[in-house]
């Protein structure tokens, strides 16, 4: 196959579709306007959806681009082969104007011609909608592809969960969609291999979205009077397949930058696992975290929302960075280097490079702070330890606390105690992390529907006031009311619960000073592990009980308040100051939202 480069794809893309009267727009915002159901750009239609809707793009009918996407779902995944949390995607689109017929057809032009991306067409296989209740099989596209000469044996029927598109379990545009493969060297895993297995026999790189429908509200498909089509490649991967490399890491989307975690750390990308692990991290973070700063509508590292991401991905990499023993300063060092890398096509970077490095100095300084702190702590283990009784090993209690609250990865706690003749009880390490991750995940399931966004004194407290409140809210409205979700800021705290009307004035002034009361007994908030079948007898409430595994940590609060929780908490409830609610309001069928202030210790 041809060997292309990143930046030449974007090219060739954009001009082969400018051949079919298409107009290039510019990549939009990777921070979403108006949108608050996801944090970031997922996909080139996001920013689009308006048009897709109908409403008329100033640039016309026929657009394409390349879209920055982030996906950070998969954040603790990234480090293998494949997961990257910064991508981009060509695209292009048809609001209204040309249908499955010309989109197939260039596709197949693009992919094929000679004067494109060339590639040998006994290499590439097709899937299509096999249809379901809602909506027929796709047999115009499946006819298509065959007219185009693809062989029988090269094009598959594949149901919803491969060959749809469009918002899942809400409204809006949607539709079946075709998705392109390559076929590798990889040998077939077995008789019934096709493109919905993931042995690497085929590979995709390119996806034809049919936005035909309009998902109504009560789930039925209304036929779009203006169909659209919405395609979209992902540039790493396609260039990652088309070029015959390992991972996404070997393209030269990331060769500069990997090649600059080398000369800074004195180590090489393909050292051992851990250190090819440590440097596909730092990459796609520091990548990310250029793109989130670099951006038109650049956001600081904070505790909630796309700041708290950011956070999270600045600070992991710098994490991984002390782990090769990287500079201080190193994440500037590598943002400068991505910069220069995307500076053409992004020219926003450029733009914004002094707020990128300036924030991500300040970053890395905050969380040296923190790690400080945690070194202080780690000496305190360390010598009890070395005072004897301990056989020299420090506990994986003490690890993973080290972990937890000063971001002390496992490997480094391991090597500060080697240079004391120490060694970890890393199997409780983990045994403890494991446990926290459960937690965690399920703090993840409901992030943005509600969850704890960062763990500062201020939402510790607010906290602290969800459980108050909670507890207060059964015993003046019934026990059947249940918790929902939550999302706790800095500022405020939000709880939805279970009930069926509106809560009266009174009633909430009854909570309101139920929970009052409880904050002026100023009880210790009092944190237990136990099982699951002990924390029901003895009465703790259970939002997750089911997921949870063997132990789980519980809270208590006088004879208030007892959840099963992740925490963190306030450590009395007298911390909390005062309590107020601000609104209570419908949030959706059957359940209610509350907003509630406290006002902290001082007042
Ligand atoms: N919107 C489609 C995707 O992201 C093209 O795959």
């Amino acid at each position: 196959m041809k060997q292309i480069a990143s930046a030449q794809l974007r090219e060739m893309f954009q001009s082969f579709m400018e051949s079919k009267g298409h107009h290039r727009i510019q990549s939009a915002s990777v921070i979403p306007e108006n949108d608050p159901t996801v944090l970031f750009t997922t996909a080139g239609m996001h920013p689009l959806v308006p048009y897709l809707m109908g409403t008329p793009h100033p640039a016309g009918t026929r657009l394409t681009d390349v879209q920055k996407c982030i996906r950070t779902g998969d954040i603790d995944d990234v480090g293998d082969a494949s997961h990257l949390t910064f991508f981009e995607m060509l695209g292009n689109w048809s609001l209204g104007d040309y249908f499955k017929k010309e989109a197939i057809s260039w596709s197949w032009e693009f992919l094929t011609s000679p004067e494109y991306l060339g590639i040998d067409k006994d290499r590439l296989a097709f899937t299509v909608f096999e249809g379901n209740e809602d909506c027929p099989r796709d047999e115009e596209s499946h006819a298509i592809w065959r007219s185009l000469g693809v062989k029988e044996d090269h094009l598959f029927y594949l149901p919803k969960q491969h060959n749809w598109w469009g918002p899942a379990g809400i409204t809006g545009p949607c539709g079946p969609d075709t998705e392109m493969f390559i076929i590798t060297d990889k040998p077939a895993c077995g008789p019934n291999c096709s493109p919905a297995c993931s042995c690497g026999h085929y590979l995709e790189i390119w996806n034809d979205v049919f936005m035909q429908y309009n998902k109504q509200k009560d789930g039925t498909f209304i036929p779009l009077e203006k169909k659209n089509v919405d395609t979209g490649m992902g540039l790493e991967r396609t260039i990652c397949v088309l070029n015959g490399k390992e991972t996404v890491y070997d393209t030269d989307a990331f060769t500069g930058i990997l090649d600059a975690i080398s000369r800074l750390s004195g180590k090489n990308y393909r050292d051992d696992e851990a250190t090819t692990k440590a440097f596909r991290i730092i990459a796609d973070h520091m990548r990310t975290s250029t793109f989130i700063l670099g951006d038109d509508r650049g956001i600081s590292p904070s505790n909630t929302d796309q700041g708290y991401i950011l956070r999270r991905l600045i600070r992991r990499a710098v994490r991984y960075g002390m782990q090769l023993g990287m500079p201080e300063g190193f994440t500037c060092e590598i943002a400068k280097v991505i910069i220069a890398q995307y500076a053409e096509a992004y020219p926003e970077l450029e733009r914004h490079s002094a707020f990128v490095l300036e924030q991500l100095a300040l970053e890395e300084n905050r969380f040296a702070r923190t790690l400080r702190q945690g070194n202080k702590e780690f000496e305190k283990v360390a010598a009890r330890v070395l005072a004897g009784g301990e056989n020299g090993c420090i506990d994986g209690v003490s690890a993973f606390h080290l972990y937890d609250t000063f971001g002390f990865p496992i490997e480094m706690t391991v090597e500060l105690a080697a240079e004391r003749g120490l060694t970890v009880d890393t199997a409780a390490f983990q045994e403890n992390f494991r446990k926290h991750q459960e937690l965690s995940q399920q703090g993840a399931e409901q992030k943005f529907k509600g969850g704890l966004a960062d763990q500062t004194e201020e939402t510790a407290r607010l906290h602290t006031a969800t459980h108050l409140l909670h507890a207060a809210l059964r015993k003046v409205l019934g026990p059947e009311v249940a918790q929902k979700g939550s999302n706790i800021t800095a500022e405020r705290l939000r709880f939805d619960f279970s009930f069926g009307r509106k809560v009266t004035k009174e009633e909430l002034a009854e909570v309101e000073k139920l929970v009052n009361e409880a904050i002026e007994a100023d009880v210790p908030v009092v944190c237990e592990e136990m099982t699951v079948p002990e924390a029901k007898e003895k009465g703790a409430i259970g939002l997750f009980e089911n997921k949870y595994g063997e132990r789980v940590r519980t809270y208590k609060m006088g004879d208030f308040s007892f959840e099963i929780c992740g925490g963190p908490h306030a450590t009395h409830t007298g911390e909390l100051g005062h309590f107020k609610i601000l609104k209570e309001e419908s949030s959706s069928a059957g359940v209610r939202r509350i907003k509630a202030v406290v006002t902290g210790p001082q007042a």
